[in-house]
C-alpha cells in the first residue's frame, strides 16, 4: 500500500494550535490539587468544574442559563451519541437522521440494529417537507421514530447551517409528532464567519418554553481542543437525563482529562478559539482556492462558515472504484460519499478534512485530487448539476 501523503480523511483539530505548555501547567496543578477526586470514581455526571465550564460555554453562546447538573460528561461526544440510542431504543426501532450524516453515528445505530431513515437535505440542512412526509407515513404504520438525530451547525459532511426559520419548523414538527430531538453540535465553536443561529434547546426555551419538546444536546471538546482528550457531553433535563444515565454503566468520565480541560478553560473557551479558528479558516480558504483553480469546471463544493470539512460533488460519470484506486495509489486519502449515506447509497461525493493539514499539503494535494477525478471519468461531457444536493430520494 502506498504511504498516505495527503490525508484529507479524518476531521481533526490543528496540532499547531494545541496548547501544550498551558495544558502541561494545568496538569501539574490539578494532579496535586485534585488528588482526592482522582483517587475516587467520578459518578455519571463527572467532574463538576468542567460541567460548569461547559454550562458557561453553552449559556454564553446561546443566551440562556444552563444548569451544570443537567450536563453529563462523556468519553467524547461519541459515547453520548451511542448512549442516547441505547437508552431510547430497542432493536428494530426507527430513528431519523439526515440522508448524509456522521459515519460514527451510522455505525453505532446500525450495530444497535436500528431502522435508520435518512431525510433528504438542501443548502439549509435536513428538509422539513421531507421530514414531515416521512413522519406522516411512519405514524400511519405506527412506527414513529424514537428520536430525531440532527446536525444543525456545520453539518458533517454537508457543511450546512440550519437557519433559524427551519429550526423553528423542526421544533414544531417534533412537538406535533411527540418525537425527542437529539441535536449534535459537536462543531458548534469551530466558527469562522456569519451569524450562528440558536441551538434548538435554547430556541425552544426562549420562544416556546411550554412546548413540551424533549431536547438532548451534544457537545464536544474534540473539535476545539483535541480528540485525544476524549471529552464530550450531553445536556438534557430530567426526566430525560435520568433515562439516559440509567443506561450508563462505565462508572463515569475521565476525571484527569476533565480537570486539565477545566483548568485550561477556567476563563471560558473564547481566548483559545480566537487562536485556533483563524488558521482553520485560512486552510479552508486555501482549499477552496485550489479547487476553484483545478476543478472549477467539473465539481461543486460547500464553503462552510465553520467546521472541519468540505463536501465535494463530482460528475456522475466518475467511476468511483477507479477514483478510490487512483487516490490510494497517489497516497491521497478522503472519505467517499457512500460512508455518510444512511443506506450506504452510491453517491457522487467525497469529503475533505483540512484541519490538521499544513497549507503546503493542501496546496500540493488538490492537483493530485483533481488529476484522480479527471482520470476516473468515463466521458467528457460537461456536468449538469447546479448544486451540492441530490435531486432524487435515494
Ligand atoms: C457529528 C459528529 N458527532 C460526534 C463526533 C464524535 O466526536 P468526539 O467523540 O471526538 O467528540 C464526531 C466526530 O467526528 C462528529 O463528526
Amino acid at each position: 500500500m502506498t504511504d498516505v501523503r495527503f490525508d484529507f480523511g479524518t476531521g481533526r483539530s490543528d496540532p499547531a494550535t494545541f496548547p501544550t505548555a498551558a495544558l502541561q501547567a494545568a496538569a501539574v496543578k490539578v494532579i496535586e490539587r485534585d488528588r482526592e477526586l482522582l483517587t475516587n470514581y467520578p459518578g455519571s455526571l463527572g467532574y463538576e468544574p468542567l460541567r460548569k465550564a461547559m454550562a458557561k460555554r453553552e449559556g454564553d453562546r446561546e443566551g440562556v442559563s444552563v444548569n451544570p447538573d443537567h450536563i453529563s460528561l462523556t468519553n467524547g461526544s461519541m459515547q453520548a451519541v451511542t448512549l442516547v440510542a441505547e437508552a431510547l431504543t430497542e432493536p428494530g426501532d426507527v430513528v431519523i437522521t439526515e440522508e448524509f450524516t456522521y459515519p460514527g453515528t451510522l455505525s453505532a445505530y446500525r450495530s444497535l440494529k436500528l431502522d435508520i431513515h435518512g431525510i433528504g437535505m438542501d443548502e439549509h440542512g435536513m428538509r422539513m417537507d421531507l421530514l414531515r412526509e416521512r413522519l406522516v407515513t411512519l405514524q400511519t404504520d405506527e412506527q414513529l421514530p424514537k428520536f430525531l438525530y440532527v446536525l444543525t451547525n456545520y453539518q458533517n459532511p454537508g457543511g450546512t447551517v440550519m437557519p433559524t426559520f427551519r429550526r423553528r419548523e423542526l421544533i414544531a414538527i417534533a412537538k406535533e409528532f411527540g418525537v425527542p430531538i437529539c441535536e449534535d453540535n459537536c462543531y458548534g465553536d469551530v466558527h469562522y464567519e456569519g451569524e450562528v443561529p440558536p441551538a434548538l434547546f435554547a430556541l425552544s426555551e426562549k420562544e416556546t418554553p411550554e412546548d413540551g419538546v424533549e431536547h438532548i444536546y451534544l457537545g464536544s471538546l474534540s473539535k476545539i481542543l483535541a480528540p485525544g482528550m476524549r471529552l464530550g457531553y450531553l445536556l438534557a433535563k430530567p426526566p430525560m437525563l435520568d433515562t439516559l444515565l440509567a443506561r450508563r454503566h462505565d462508572a463515569g468520565p475521565n476525571t484527569l482529562s476533565a480537570a486539565i480541560a477545566a483548568e485550561f478553560y477556567q476563563d471560558g473557551i473564547g481566548e483559545h478559539c480566537a487562536t485556533s479558528n483563524p488558521p482553520l479558516h485560512a486552510k479552508l480558504q486555501r482549499l477552496t482556492a485550489g479547487l476553484s483553480e483545478e476543478l472549477g469546471d467539473l465539481c461543486h463544493w460547500s464553503n462552510p462558515p465553520g467546521g472541519l470539512f468540505l463536501w465535494l460533488r463530482y460528475p456522475e460519470d466518475v467511476d468511483q472504484k477507479k477514483l478510490w484506486k487512483l487516490a490510494e495509489d497517489a497516497g491521497l486519502k478522503f472519505l467517499p460519499g457512500i460512508s455518510f449515506h444512511y443506506k450506504l447509497g452510491k453517491a457522487p461525493f467525497l469529503r475533505l478534512a483540512f484541519g490538521h493539514l499544513t497549507q503546503e499539503t493542501i496546496i500540493a494535494g488538490v492537483p493530485v485530487l483533481a488529476d484522480c477525478i479527471r482520470r476516473a471519468r468515463t466521458s467528457n461531457e460537461a456536468p449538469e448539476f447546479p448544486n451540492n444536493w441530490l435531486e432524487f430520494e435515494t
